[in-house]
């Protein structure tokens, strides 16, 4: 599975990028305001940082003016991905920028029918949001397993991107359901690495190796 960060925060992505775990970004409107920054600018400098795919989201939400804004945005690097919402216009517009050949990422999806709609307009991604559904005592991680049994079914090419995590639990739940990327916000994937008993083994390797009084360099 790859691991995406959904964030617009520069030194999150600098940090994560360096540890070679990195796959791509993700950004949304909300993160963007957040922080505080300039969308342009602050795609074309990720954009810089990361080797991957950066999702850049229209702000239109009319099928003409989405498609004037995704030619900006892919404008600004080549791993721009438009992300565009699971609307009849967004749907329209994916159609469209998938036949010029552009990335695209739908996203704010909920149910498995949405995801199929994405799939048949030629999606490179579809965003279901599990933390936004178990918010409403839905099932999120349920979605992402029909996702994959229906794109399996057909062999859609449409890549499932795990979105609206908020627990490391959930993270490998995404795995196990077979999402292909799960974008992740950053404190979430700082913690991947943890584990109580990794930490006591540790302590317990480094005091008995001093016991030896050897040293390997
Ligand atoms: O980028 C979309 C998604 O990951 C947002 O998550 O926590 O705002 O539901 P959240």
């Amino acid at each position: 599975m790859k691991f995406f960060v959904d964030t617009a925060e520069i030194d999150d992505i600098k940090e994560l990028n360096a540890t070679g775990l990195l796959d791509g970004v993700t950004t949304n409107p909300s993160l963007i305001a957040k922080s505080g920054r300039d969308f342009k600018e602050v795609v074309k400098e990720i954009c810089g940082i990361v080797n991957g795919p950066v999702s850049a989201e229209v702000a239109s939400t009319e099928y003409n003016v989405m498609l004037e804004e995704a030619d900006v945005l892919s404008r600004i690097a080549e791993n721009v991905v438009i992300k565009l919402p699971l609307t009849w216009d967004g749907l329209k517009a994916c159609k469209t920028l998938t036949g010029k050949g552009l990335k695209t990422n739908v996203t704010l999806c909920f149910s498995p029918n949405q995801a199929l709609l994405a799939a048949k307009v030629g999606a490179t991604y579809i965003s279901p949001f599990i933390g936004r559904l178990d918010d409403i005592n839905t099932d999120g991680m349920q979605l992402v397993e029909d996702i994959r049994q229906i794109y399996d079914n057909y062999a859609f090419a449409t890549e499932i991107l795990a979105a609206s995590l908020r627990t490391v639990n959930q993270v490998s739940d995404a795995a196990l359901a077979g999402a292909d990327v799960a974008t992740i916000p950053p404190a979430i994937i700082k913690k991947l690495a943890d584990h109580p008993l990794t930490d006591k083994g540790l302590a317990a390797f480094v005091a008995d190796w001093k016991k030896t009084g050897q040293s390997i360099l």
